[in-house]
């Protein structure tokens, strides 16, 4: 394609390294599709005869049918999809096909066909945080009022309700959603027609071509248009900040699915077992989401780091632009699938949780809340006593609602009878009743919402 200024030809390490096409294949359809908007306007403006046009749009078709039959072929020489498919096409139907690359460059094509891909990227990624929302808004309806303990620091906190503990993380994908939406909407204007950098002397109509594309616009400057990977880096980011999300649910399932715990039983259809133990079930899934959120993170560093220090406009080193964003985008995809079959198939142990809520002395606020309010006692005070009357159950191996009502008098007189009615983790959470809080109320409310924003209802 750029023969004439040379002498020699390439040598094989260049060849070599200067290949993209055994990546950026994947464009293949991205390619096509830019290359029949962009030679429709050059009809339509007159730069290529309409039959010229249709020779070429009919070309274009036969390599796409080519394509989906049997692949992309991998010539080295031919470098990257766009010279792939060019050179396809003058094989096909000769001299025509050079008319094609009339008004743009391969920076331009790049771009686009890059930036056409990440939109549906994006889009997709949407779509199985839906459905993630979907499994949880689904299983926090079931277990709206099943009680299980609620930590911090990993140390039983407060009596919460499973479906609670669930809804959180239907919110994390609610911002990890809007994350996508707002970086498709981003990268909504369309590259082609900047050519090299500069944009083109011919009487192009970048107007035509986005909204062919389906783009809402085209950018505004040329020189930004070839050097921008901004879209990347957002689809990245955003991919990344969800990864996050879906390893720290993993890392429940984890947790859980462990004997001690024993909170959850996953489904056998993503798990796997041992070659040496035959007892075991191992949550090999959620540990490989808990991994590939690792490369996913590092896959947004990547590119980050390729794009630090390149002048404009277009430089070579943006090629490297698509691996991360190719393995991202499918590690993400699998990610997705892996927690929502993993929340829709799980089996929550209640009878377990509910126990374990039991324990820990995870009524004690409830205690401090109860001297407060039916004693009038400042909360720092009410602390304290609290404190004390833990440390008694403590020491005897008792729960709190088990020590009898003249051993809480010792600590505190004001304390009475109904001070029960406050301690078993039914009425704690019930009492958690504040906008957002645990109690089942409030966690039916939330997620009858939420099935109204999903469009379930
Ligand atoms: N294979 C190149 C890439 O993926 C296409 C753009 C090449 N442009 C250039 N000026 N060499 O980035």
């Amino acid at each position: 394609m750029w023969g004439g200024r040379f002498a020699e030809g390439p040598a094989a390490i260049m060849r070599e390294i200067n290949a993209s096409i055994p990546f950026d294949k994947a464009l293949w359809r991205q390619d096509i599709a830019a290359s029949k908007a962009h030679v429709d306007m050059l009809s339509a403006q007159g730069i290529v005869s309409a039959d010229d046009a249709a020779l070429i749009a009919g070309g274009l078709d036969r390599i796409a049918a080519e394509y989906e039959a049997s692949g992309v072929p991998e010539d080295w020489d031919l470098e990257d999809i766009h010279m792939t498919t060019e050179s396809r096409l003058a094989e096909l139907i000769g001299p025509a096909a050079g008319r094609l690359h009339t008004a743009r460059s391969r920076n331009d094509q790049v771009a686009t066909d890059f930036k056409l891909w990440v939109r549906e990227a994006m889009q997709s990624a949407e779509a199985g945080l839906r459905a993630l929302q979907v499994a949880l808004v689904t299983r926090a309806g079931e277990h709206a009022a099943s009680i299980m303990p609620g930590f911090t620091h990993l140390q039983t906190a407060q009596p919460v309700t499973l479906g609670h503990h669930l809804m959180a993380y239907y919110e994390m994908a609610a911002r990890d959603r809007s994350r996508f939406v707002d970086a498709y909407a981003r990268a909504g204007q369309s590259p082609l027609g900047a050519a090299a950098l500069a944009g083109t002397g011919f009487p192009i109509d970048r107007h035509r071509t986005a909204a062919a594309l389906g783009f809402d616009a085209p950018t505004r400057n040329s020189i930004d248009s070839v050097s921008d990977r901004d879209f990347a880096l957002d689809y990245l980011m955003a991919a990344a900040q969800t990864a996050l999300h879906l390893s720290r649910l993993a890392e429940e399932f984890i947790i859980w699915a462990s004997q001690p715990f024993g909170f959850v039983t996953l489904p056998d259809s993503l798990s796997t077992g041992s070659s040496i133990m035959p007892q075991k079930k191992n949550p090999d899934a959620a540990e490989l989401v808990r991994g590939h959120a690792g490369r996913i993170v590092g896959c947004l560093t990547a590119l980050m780091i390729t794009m630090k220090g390149l002048p404009l406009a277009y430089s070579k080193d943006m090629q490297d632009d698509k691996p991360p964003v190719f393995e991202a985008a499918s590690l993400l995809t699998l990610s997705l699938a892996a927690m929502t079959g993993m929340v829709e198939g799980a089996t929550f142990r209640t009878e377990r949780m509910r126990a374990a809520a039991e324990l820990g002395y995870a009524t004690a606020t409830d205690l401090a809340d109860w001297l407060v309010r039916q004693a009038n006692i400042p909360f720092r005070e009410a602390h304290h006593i609290t404190g004390t009357a833990v440390r008694l159950a403590e020491s005897k191996g008792l729960a709190l609602d088990q020590l009898s009502l003249e051993e809480l008098r010792a600590i505190d007189s004001r304390i009475d009878e109904r001070v029960f009615a406050a301690l078993s983790v039914e009425a704690s959470v019930a009492a958690r009743a504040s906008y957002g809080g645990t109690a089942p109320d409030q966690v039916r409310a939330r997620v009858a919402e939420a099935r109204i924003a999903l469009g379930l209802e």
